[in-house]
């Protein structure tokens, strides 16, 4: 980045942050329904709030003229943006490919990028950022180019909550967009890499770092593990383009969403080789979708991807979120890219997705979540490899900064428990974390319950049956008591034999602390 640019950019920071064009700001001008129908890609109810707004006031104000511009994609008059950018000014803007040129004749200032404002919680606190990317689909009126760099999206939002914040020393960002992913590891991680096919996108991205503030992350061209074929990283993070679209004539091939492979090949790449560029110890996480055929289910294909990856072994957790039927997955990403239902392209696009997955035998389309982890050969993390593929498609439990935290957890959870052999556990103390409740379920009248469920409060708020044994052991685990002494009472409570009552219980205290129900007692 030259340094005339990065004067310019400094200029639009402090434009931005004196006009205060923030999330909450925005949603003070337009209010929370405008906000969810901007959401639904409809801006009418925004602008109908900045009319009422500017008859009341007389005038528009620095914020509202940034919105109208940038975020509803509008054009607005040469004046009030000179007056929202004092600093940085129409040329200014111009040369930072924010709008389009303009002369003293125009009437009007049209938009040719997107920026507005983006707040986070995360595992470490509070943080408020610009984000620049492409005009949408809203903004432009049309479908968005081949080559468009998108914004935040829910993708996006769902990989950062991820994001497992460790201090690390490095940290890979594959496929960065508009720099999201790599700004959330530059918070954590002394430097970051954030690759792209797209020089488009690279541009978009080093624009948004120098905006943010951020001097960590380094920006290289290439596809895939390319750019970075002989490092290893502590962490990657990577929103690859994961959506399965038909390789035919006449299929637009997104860049944004679409790797150009067959199938899910592209992730089944990314699954194969993020090892190899994990240090030891380091963690990989991205999202993908994986296909179901008649022959094998999703999550069977991805076990099998994991089993052909030999150098290095990698411990693997994968979390299947959601599956989808073929009609509804290619209904899904045909509206995406722009091409509206019920016409003769939608029905053309459809008919070829349909061929596509016929062709594989291909039926539904999971969605995950994918760790990997790169065993650390000094101490390793468990008798590898780990492996854990589930499907929790239900909705997450309640947690504000995301799930990155609660993985974490899990991990560390898991980690502790392999170590230790049965006897080592029954000898150890743990606490129940404060998100899990207790519902017991009765019969009228009775005094004793039919069902009780432990209940995650956060994380994948995952519901565990269990029974009267069981219960009573996790009430009992307060950080004093051995899970051995628990047992022990417990028995004679129960009259039962103590040694098949441990028997029983230990695995299923192991399976608790593999999803952070129970913790190790903290270490004072
Ligand atoms: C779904 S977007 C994710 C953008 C951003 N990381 C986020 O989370 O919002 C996928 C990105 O991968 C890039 N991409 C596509 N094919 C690629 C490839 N073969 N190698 C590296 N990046 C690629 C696209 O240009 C796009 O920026």
């Amino acid at each position: 980045m030259t340094h005339p640019q990065r004067d310019l950019i400094a200029a639009l920071r402090s434009d931005l942050t004196a006009a205060g064009f923030t999330v909450s700001a925005l949603s003070g001008l337009w209010g929370p329904d405008a906000d969810a129908a901007l959401h639904r890609n409809q801006r009418v109810p925004a602008l109908r709030a900045l009319a009422r707004l500017r008859s009341t006031l007389g005038r528009s104000t620095a914020t509202a003229t940034l919105a109208e511009l940038f975020v509803l994609g509008l054009p607005v008059a040469p004046a009030l943006l000179a007056e929202a950018l004092p600093s940085l000014g129409i040329q200014g803007a111009a040369e930072l490919r924010l709008i389009s040129s303009v002369d003293e004749h125009d009437e009007s200032v049209r938009p040719v990028a997107d920026l507005r404002p983006y707040s986070f919680i995360d595992q470490l606190g509070v943080g408020s950022w610009w984000i620049m990317s492409d005009l949408g689909e809203l903004s432009l009126g049309h479908a968005v180019g081949e080559d468009h760099v998108l914004g935040v999206g829910g993708a996006s939002l769902t990989l950062s909550g991820l994001m497992i914040q460790r201090p690390v020393d490095s940290a890979l960002d594959l496929g960065t967009g508009c720099g999201i992913q790599a700004m959330h590891a530059a918070r954590h991680a002394r430097r970051v890499v954030a690759t792209d096919i797209s020089a488009r996108a690279l541009d978009i991205a080093s624009l948004n770092a120098e905006l943010n503030g951020f001097e960590n992350i380094e920006f290289r061209l290439g596809s895939l593990f390319e750019p970075v074929a002989d490092e290893t990283f502590d962490q990657i993070v990577s929103n690859p383009p994961f959506v399965i679209t038909p390789r035919a004539e006449g299929v637009p091939s997104y860049e944004y969403r679409d790797g150009g492979m067959v199938g899910d090949a592209l992730v089944q790449h990314v699954v194969r080789h993020a090892g190899e560029h994990l240090a030891p110890g380091g963690v990989a996480q991205f999202l993908g979708n994986w296909e179901y055929t008649h022959a094998e289910a999703g999550l069977d294909r991805v076990q099998g991807w994991l089993d052909e990856t030999t150098d290095p072994i990698v411990d693997a957790w994968v979390i299947e979120r959601d599956v989808q039927h073929i009609d509804e997955y290619a209904e899904t990403w045909i509206r995406d890219g722009g091409t509206t239902p019920a016409s003769p392209q939608f029905d053309r696009l459809y008919g070829a997705w349909l061929n596509d997955f016929e062709h594989r035998g291909v039926e539904q389309v999971g969605f995950g979540y994918v760790m990997l982890r790169r065993p650390d050969a000094a101490s390793p993390a468990t008798p590898s490899p780990f492996r854990r593929l589930e499907q929790l498609h239900g909705p997450l439990g309640g947690s504000g900064s995301g799930l990155g935290a609660h993985l974490s957890d899990c991990l560390a959870g898991h980690d502790w428990q392999t170590r230790r052999s049965d006897a080592e556990l029954a000898a150890s103390t743990l606490v129940v974390a404060s998100d899990v409740t207790v519902e017991r379920h009765y019969w009228p009248g009775d005094d004793d319950p039919t069902a009780m469920i432990l209940r995650q409060g956060g994380g994948f708020g995952r519901q565990t049956p269990i029974d009267t044994g069981l219960a009573a052991l996790v009430g009992a685990c307060d950080g004093e008591l051995t899970i051995g002494a628990i047992c022990g009472a417990l028995a004679q409570l129960l009259s039962v034999d103590e040694t098949a009552l441990l028997d029983e219980l230990l695995p299923r205290v192991r399976a608790l602390l593999d999803d952070a129900i129970l913790l190790p007692t903290p270490e004072v």
